[in-house]
């Protein structure tokens, strides 16, 4: 068996570019090597409050932009996450043997349970048991995100481990793959924060779907700081932002941004560089999208193929996993506790 690859994005409204290059940039790279696996996670995006009306649409449009960036149907496994069951399964099973105190650990969580006060649901709390649901669910070996999941990547681990020690050798041990560069995408607000989909302010990040007179609008009145030089300096986080996205979407390499920077007389020059690349970078993701779009039908084969290629690979982790922890499974399935039956 080939090595696999598993991620997800969740489907809670406009894919940005920090998504982009923390995610699904680094998936498109991994297709030739790993067999692929690329879900829609829609139960997570349950865990904060969410609109009914837009969750089916937004749940589609992300599809679509996995698709335009550069998920090869022909080459990946793309699914959402609700239409196979056994992940809300695994969830349950897993849920049993995590401890509570490793998910009140969770930086995300306590970030996001201070946002919603005394309302905070249990969703958000397991959330991360989801999330290790997904992975080990397909025998992943390595799963490409942003820097913001590590410890959730962690924490699949430390219960793969528990759950083998306790059972026996079950699930895989995955790894992370976090690229150095675009891993962390910052607001364009506040150099100091991630870009998140989440902000309330849409000036804060520039979304895949942006037109190019929204795109030259959000980079004009970014936020830089005072200094004219514009270097690469750790202690300026607004620059390093910048000139990192430069960078990424420009394909550049250090030393040819830093020249292309020492010709520049100031953050004027420099954002109407950045926001050519940013325009020229997107524009044909724009344009493969609108045609994803456009093609009746086309996204629901997509997924529906997609669908039946992963449920093949749950259902047999799935069964791989009761059968471990004593449960009686349905006909069909070799059961190990037959040789315990008094007799
Ligand atoms: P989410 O938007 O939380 O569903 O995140 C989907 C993927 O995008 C995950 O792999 C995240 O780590 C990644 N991601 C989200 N925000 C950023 C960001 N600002 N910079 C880099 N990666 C990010
Ligand atoms: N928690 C991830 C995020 O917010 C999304 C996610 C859910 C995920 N399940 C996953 C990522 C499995 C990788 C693998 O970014």
């Amino acid at each position: 068996m080939g090595k696999r690859v598993l991620s997800g994005v969740q489907p809670t409204g406009n894919l940005h570019i920090g998504n982009y290059l923390g995610a699904i940039r680094n998936w498109v790279e991994t297709q030739g090597e790993y067999e692929t696996f690329f879900c829609v996670v829609d139960l997570h995006a349950l865990t904060v409050p969410h609109d009914p009306q837009l969750l089916a649409v937004h749940t589609r449009t992300t599809a679509a932009l996995y698709l335009a960036c550069g998920i090869d149907p022909q080459r990946s496994t793309i699914f959402v996450q609700s239409h196979i069951p056994a992940h809300a399964e695994l969830a349950w099973l897993l849920n049993c043997i995590t401890p509570l105190n490793w998910l009140e650990r969770m930086i995300q969580f306590k970030e996001k349970a201070i946002k919603q006060g005394e309302n905070v649901g249990v969703g958000l709390l397991d959330y991360p048991v989801l999330m290790a649901a997904d992975i080990l669910l397909y025998d992943t070996d390595r799963v490409p995100v942003g820097e913001d999941q590590k410890q959730h990547l962690e924490l699949t681990r430390d219960i793969a481990r528990r759950f083998n020690d306790q059972f026996g050798e079950t699930f895989k041990i995955p790894e992370p793959l976090i690229r150095a560069e675009g891993a962390r995408v910052m607001s364009l607000q506040d150099g100091t924060v991630k870009m998140s989909k989440s902000d309330p302010s849409d000036m804060s990040r520039i979304n895949l779907l942006d037109d190019p007179d929204t795109i030259a609008k959000k980079i004009k009145r970014c936020k830089t700081d005072a200094i004219r030089e514009i270097t690469y300096d750790p202690h300026r986080p607004e620059a390093m932002n910048l000139l990192t996205l430069y960078q990424v979407l420009g394909n550049k390499t250090r030393e040819e941004v830093e020249k292309d920077c020492s010709q520049m007389r100031g953050w004027g020059d420099f954002k109407t560089a950045l926001t050519e690349v940013v325009i020229s970078h997107l524009a044909p993701i724009q344009q493969k999208y609108k045609e994803v779009m456009k093609e009746q039908g086309y996204l629901e084969e997509i997924i529906r193929s997609g669908t039946a290629k992963a449920e093949a690979v749950a259902s047999h982790t799935l069964a791989r996993v009761k059968q471990a922890l004593g449960l009686w499974l349905k006909a069909g399935h070799p059961a190990s506790w037959e040789q315990f039956l008094p007799t």
